[in-house]
């Protein structure tokens, strides 16, 4: 453990009584003394600087100000005190150490001992991190033909081999594919399922959809294929018993660090996942045990796009990230999803963007033309259909929680009108159609409401 050592001294203690002092204090405890923290103006005393050197620790100091903010644990002593902490315990809970020993006295000093947080990086090292993830591109336009030099797509798999996976199976393998006649087998795949999903689009969303580009097979000097071996290491793979799923999530983050390893040494990297997983095993020869996660172009690329082309394009736009956080319990969200929804529609600019037929309380009988979407409210999940939104509400409020969802989340892909119509008459389906208008306005959306 280490430990973090508040001091309040007067000036002149001598050092055999702080010494004695802070040996006191940590005397039951285990681990090693890292810093001492006390208050700005006191790290000149002769006995602090000299207790530090004795151990090795660093010396810290806060202002007056610092010190006097509220903490959020103090000891009942200096709760006791009421807003006038000492400085010992000030120190240590201003360090983000958790308060251990209370402060102990002597004449002339005071000593807290706290467990030290272990530090995050320097701030210039830590924006690096934040800068890397919020660079990072799906790249799919620019490539260079300029081979990858070997050092950097090593450091690049490296990367990725170091992710984490459920009980440390490291399920994954990366097959490096550079031969064309490979790709071109991979990349006729790709564009039949192209072909496939835009016949499956209304017409205004297809039109959209032909000026995006969602391969770059060919394009790339380097494809790799990330696979999974689901059941690598055998029967006792610790944390996989219960869930065989973590298997491909660790896979998955492999392909996530190895994205941002590609960002910070320039290299593109674009996911295709327009191919049934078999289609592309059969083509790479894949042992029938070994899954294909993802299929990766990757290369040397003349830019980074600031914002994802899905976003510079219209196609779909980001999810803010308080639509995403939950308190304690699901729904829970800092602002009230109705109440948010509601105020918004006073603002919000009126949309363009795909009819889209809701019908609530369907199911999958009513997908009839593509611009149809069902949103299933009964207990039992409903065959796997992209088409059908399962929402089992068990309330109306839900219901309605519910509608406000569904309806941004219509807005964000693309959505600028909603027909809704209620195929079933209940409380919960009124209340799902009446959040759906809610969120509906909330996003600039126009509504009609049809029953029956
Ligand atoms: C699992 C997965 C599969 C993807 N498949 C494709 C794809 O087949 N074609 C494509 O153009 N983009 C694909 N993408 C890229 C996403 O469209 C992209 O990540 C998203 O629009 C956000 O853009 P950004 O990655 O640049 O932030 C895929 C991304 C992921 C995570």
């Amino acid at each position: 453990m280490s430990l973090v050592v508040g001091v309040g001294l007067r000036s002149g203690t001598p050092y055999a009584e702080l010494e004695a002092a802070v040996a006191a204090a940590v005397r039951d405890l285990p681990g090693e003394i890292r810093l001492l923290v006390t208050l700005t103006g006191r790290e000149s005393e002769p006995a602090l600087q000299q207790l530090a050197a004795h151990l090795g620790a660093d010396l810290r100091t806060f202002s007056k100000d610092e010190l006097a903010r509220p903490t959020p644990t103090p000891s009942d002593q200096v709760a006791a005190l009421k807003g006038i902490p000492s400085v010992a315990e000030a120190a240590v809970l201003a360090a983000g150490a958790e308060l251990l020993v209370p402060k102990t006295k002597t004449p002339n000093t005071t000593v807290a001992v706290g467990r030290h947080a272990a530090p995050g990086y320097p701030d210039q090292d830590r924006d690096a991190v934040h800068r890397v993830i919020a660079e990072r591109r799906d790249v799919r336009r620019g490539f260079l033909q300029t081979p990858i030099d070997e050092d950097r797509l090593t450091r690049v798999l490296e990367a990725a081999h170091r992710a984490p996976s459920v009980g440390l199976s490291q399920p994954w393998d990366f097959l490096l594919i550079r031969d064309v006649a490979t790709r071109r087998k991979v990349y006729d795949l790709a564009i039949g399922q192209r072909n496939a999903f835009a016949r499956s689009l209304p017409e205004q969303r297809r039109q959209l959809f032909d000026g995006l580009k969602i391969e770059a097979i060919l394009d790339a000097p380097l494809n790799i294929a990330v696979t999974c071996d689901p059941g690598r290491g055998g029967r006792h793979v610790l944390g996989r018993h219960a869930d065989p799923r973590t298997t491909w999530f660790s896979a998955a983050i492999a392909i996530q660090n190895l994205w941002l390893a590609a960002r910070a040494e320039g290299l593109g990297v674009g996911w295709v996942s327009f191919f049934g997983p078999q289609e592309v095993a059969a083509v790479l020869g894949l042992p029938a045990h070994i899954e294909l996660v993802g299929y990766l172009c990757v290369g040397r690329v003349d830019e980074f796009a600031a914002a994802p082309e899905l976003v510079r394009s219209g196609w779909a736009k980001r999810r803010p990230l308080s639509w995403a956080v939950h308190h304690e319990e699901w729904g829970s969200r800092d602002t009230s999803i109705v109440d948010d929804a509601q105020q918004a529609a006073q603002n919000a600019v009126p949309a363009t963007g795909q009819r889209i037929h809701v019908i609530v309380g369907g199911d999958a009988t009513h997908l009839e033309q593509a611009e149809s979407l069902v949103v299933d409210l009964r207990d039992t999940r409903p065959e796997h259909d992209f088409g059908v939104l399962w929402r089992p509400a068990r309330t109306p409020e839900e219901a309605e929680e519910y509608g406000v969802e569904i309806a941004r989340d219509l807005a964000l892909q693309g959505a600028g009108h909603l027909d809704v119509r209620l195929a079933a008459d209940s409380p919960v389906a009124r209340a799902l159609a009446a959040g759906l208008r809610t969120g509906a306005s909330a996003c600039g959306l126009t509504h009609d409401l049809t029953s029956g």
